[in-house]
């Protein structure tokens, strides 16, 4: 019991320090449908893992009706889960989430198979996930590493990068005091860049070929 006391404390912690329009303790337990959705799925896992029949599932559903996040029973979830807004969360059954991990609103944890097997995604201590991210298959999302919002992830992702696009992409690694240890290349922008030149180059031999035409005073339509 005293365990299960400090865990809702870590839960209602992690709320106050990673929202920080959350006002107070008292806040979180009345208003944060993150923090009601995680006690519930608490009951339901309990009794998932005693293998009571239709129940959990039952508890799970009427989860979802009251806080618009689905999250299935199996679910392995850790301490200090924080699920800001929550609304169109959906974590699957073999989803397994560590300690410290921030979720935002739209979330998906989904599966690519439909054998019975770990086909869920793993997140590691300290993820943040953005909100509508879509990270799909038994992948792995190392300690630390943050997923921008909008992202669509269905590839393992290095502990402490920061994956963003469709499909994602890292596009930097960050040490946990938030320093900044790399900018990784970028393919499509360094694409964009060389493009970027290239047209500014062939505008500027234009506009002296055009001068050179003035020059010569045949005016606009003549020959060159
Ligand atoms: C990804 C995220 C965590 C930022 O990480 P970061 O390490 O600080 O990254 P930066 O802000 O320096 O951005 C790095 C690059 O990714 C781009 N980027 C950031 N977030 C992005 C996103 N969600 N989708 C596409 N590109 C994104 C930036 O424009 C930047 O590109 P540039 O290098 O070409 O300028 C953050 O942008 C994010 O999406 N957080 C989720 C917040 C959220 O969902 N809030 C909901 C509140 S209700």
């Amino acid at each position: 019991m005293g365990r299960l006391f400090e865990s809702l404390r870590r839960d209602v912690r992690a709320a106050r320090e990673r929202d920080p329009a959350a006002r107070s303790g008292l806040e979180v337990v009345l208003a944060y449908p993150g923090f009601h959705a995680r006690q519930i799925h608490r009951l339901a896992h309990a009794l998932h893992r005693q293998g009571v029949p239709l129940v959990p599932r039952l508890v799970s559903h009427l989860n979802r009706a009251l806080t618009g996040i689905e999250i299935h029973p199996g679910a392995r979830i850790g301490e200090g889960l924080f699920i800001d807004h929550g609304m169109g969360v959906v974590i699957g059954e073999t989803a397994e989430i560590g300690d410290d991990v921030t979720i935002y609103q739209g979330v998906t944890l989904g599966g690519t198979s439909r054998r019975r097997r770990k086909r869920h995604p793993t997140l590691r201590d300290g993820v943040i996930v953005g909100a509508h991210a879509q990270l799909i298959g038994a992948i792995e999302i190392g300690e630390g590493a943050r997923v921008g919002a909008g992202s669509v992830v269905v590839g393992s992702v290095p502990p402490y990068s920061t994956v963003v696009g469709v499909p994602g992409r890292t596009v930097g690694v960050r040490f946990p005091d938030d320093r900044p240890i790399a900018r990784l290349p970028d393919p499509e922008a360094e694409t964009i860049g060389l493009l970027q030149d290239r047209v500014g180059d062939l505008e500027a031999r234009l506009a002296d070929l055009e001068r050179a035409r003035e020059r010569s005073g045949r005016g606009v339509g003549g020959r060159l």
